[in-house]
This record gives C-alpha cells, structure tokens and sequence, in this order.
C-alpha cells in the first residue's frame, strides 16, 4: 500500500520543550490511523507539521507525496481541530457557505445541502450558530473538515467533550468516510474510540512514539500469563523463557491462565515506563 504520509525523524521543540523527537511516521491509504498519547505528549504538533501550520525544525515529512507546505495540498485534505473556527453570528448555512467560497467549490447549494444531510444538520441549517449544542456545533466543524472532498483527514480529537450518542455519532462519520475512500489520521485519548474504530495506532509520549502497530497487534504483545500459586499471583510476560523459569521458581503451581489488557493498560503502561 501507499504510504499517503510520511515523517523522518521530525522534530520540534519550543524553547526548551522537545514536544517532537525524531519522530517516524507511516500511514497508508484507506487506513483510520490513531495517534494516542498523554497530553502533552506531541499529538497537535504532529499534526500543525503534518499539514504546513508549523515548521519543524529538522526531519522531512510529505502529505499525498508533497510538501505539506505546497498551495494545493490545503485542497486536498481536510482538517479538524476545534470549534474555534465557526462564526457563532452567522447561521449553519452560512458557516458552510463561506467555506466553500474559500474552497471554490462549484455547485455548493447542492454540496452543501448533501454534507448537512450527511452530518444530520439540514433541519438545523438556518439556525445561527450561538444557538446550537456543543454536539450539532461539532458535527458543523465535522461538515465545514470534508466539504471539499478531502481524500485525507487530519481529526484532532474529534470527540473530545461529547456526550456519549454524539460521539457514536461523529464515529459512524469518520468510518463511513473511510468506507468511501478517505484516510484518516485522528488523535485520541479514549483507548476504547481507537480500538474499535483504528485499523493502527501509534503511541506517543514525550514525543517519541514507543510504541505502533494494529490495536490486536499491541495487545497481543503485552499479554501476560498469571501464575496462581499459595503465595499469591505472578504476572510474567507471554515468551517461553521468562514463564519456564517463573514456573521453576514458583512452587506448587495452583492455576494458570493469560490475561490480554485492554489498550488502556497497554497505553498506561507505556506511558508510565516512560516516565
Ligand atoms: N506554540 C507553542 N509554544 C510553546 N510550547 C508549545 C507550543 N505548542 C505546543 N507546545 C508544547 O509542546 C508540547 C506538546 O504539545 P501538544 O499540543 O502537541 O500536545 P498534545 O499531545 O496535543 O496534548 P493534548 O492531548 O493536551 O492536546 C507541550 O509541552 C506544549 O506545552
Ligand atoms: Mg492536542
């Protein structure tokens, strides 16, 4: 496959923060990529350099082959942060109307009538902005990130500080535009969001990422046998040796049996190794 982003060995800092460290990156065409780490840890920096708001200071990166800072790299992808960039005086429609201007899209009474209906907003299309919940406010900045058809989306924390309906909401959204062709980078801090919607995931602390691969992949390699003995429990990694000599030592073995962790544990783990 593809690679449709790449980054070698990119690296940022300000002032005497490193927020990026040499960091690699590959994601391929048609994947949901999760980029997840503790705050702080690098996530929105990765993404301002990934998508020309921000410079690094060393390393290379190219989006769709190009230099992220090319002019018509803007066009081809898309991207959501927060929802800082609507105007709160102006109505749904007019949000989006303004953007396609921008975007020059042709056609964008229909266009834009097509991507509310998509997002579940057409009834709410007249209504000013202000007036709107935090969850149908969302779901604007999620129209306003893919009405140009971006191929690409960059989602920074895309359902952060959402009910729990809205955000099943704006997932069904993101896998049913990977479903018609986009590749999606998103950042996340709910382990559950990322094992269930990623296909990969890298994880990111102190901006370095220690560990990637598919969720199963992460959870697979952290798995742990329990060893039950009266003395109480062990845990020992998952790998011939270090259970052939755990089993020697343990005594009279009463039950043993595997636990695979969740992605949660696995990210707790590696955030807490790190420090
Ligand atoms: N413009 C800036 N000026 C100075 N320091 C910055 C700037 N932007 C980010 N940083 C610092 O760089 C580090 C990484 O920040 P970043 O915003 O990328 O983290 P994050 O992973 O997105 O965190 P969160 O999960 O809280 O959004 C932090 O220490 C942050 O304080
Ligand atoms: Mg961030």
């Amino acid at each position: 496959m593809t690679n449709i982003v790449k980054a070698d060995q990119l690296t940022k800092t300000f002032g005497n923060v490193k927020a990026l460290d040499h960091c690699d990156l590959e994601i391929k065409k048609g994947e949901i990529f999760g980029y997840l780490g503790p705050s702080g840890a690098g996530k929105t920096t990765t993404i301002k350099l990934l998508t020309g708001q921000l410079h690094s200071d060393s390393g290379e990166v190219t989006v769709l082959g190009k230099d992220p800072f090319s002019p018509d790299i803007k066009k081809k992808i898309g991207i959501m942060s927060d929802m800082s960039g609507l105007y709160e005086k102006m109505t749904v429609y007019e949000n989006l109307d303004l953007f396609a201007d921008i975007y020059g899209i042709r056609d964008k009474k229909e266009k834009i009538r097509r991507t509310l209906e998509a997002v579940e907003l057409l009834d709410a299309a007249k209504k000013k902005v202000e007036k709107l919940s935090r969850g149908m406010k969302q779901r604007l900045v999620f129209a306003r990130t893919i009405l140009h058809d971006p191929g690409l989306l960059f989602l920074d924390e895309p359902t952060a500080n959402l009910d729990p309906a809205t955000a099943d909401e704006i997932r069904d959204l993101i896998r049913r535009l990977n479903r018609e062709g986009a590749t999606v980078f998103l950042t996340t801090h709910n382990m559950e969001e990322a094992d269930e919607l990623c296909h990969r995931v890298a994880l990111l602390n102190k901006g370095s990422i220690v560990e990637s691969g598919s969720p199963e992949e992460l959870k697979y390699s952290h798995k742990r046998v329990v060893i039950t003995t009266k003395e109480g429990k062990r845990e020992v990694p998952l790998e011939r040796e270090a259970l052939l000599e755990s089993l020697g030592q343990a005594g009279e073995v009463l039950m043993i049996h595997s636990e695979e962790p969740s992605l949660r544990d696995v990210f707790l783990t590696l955030t807490k190794e790190e420090q």
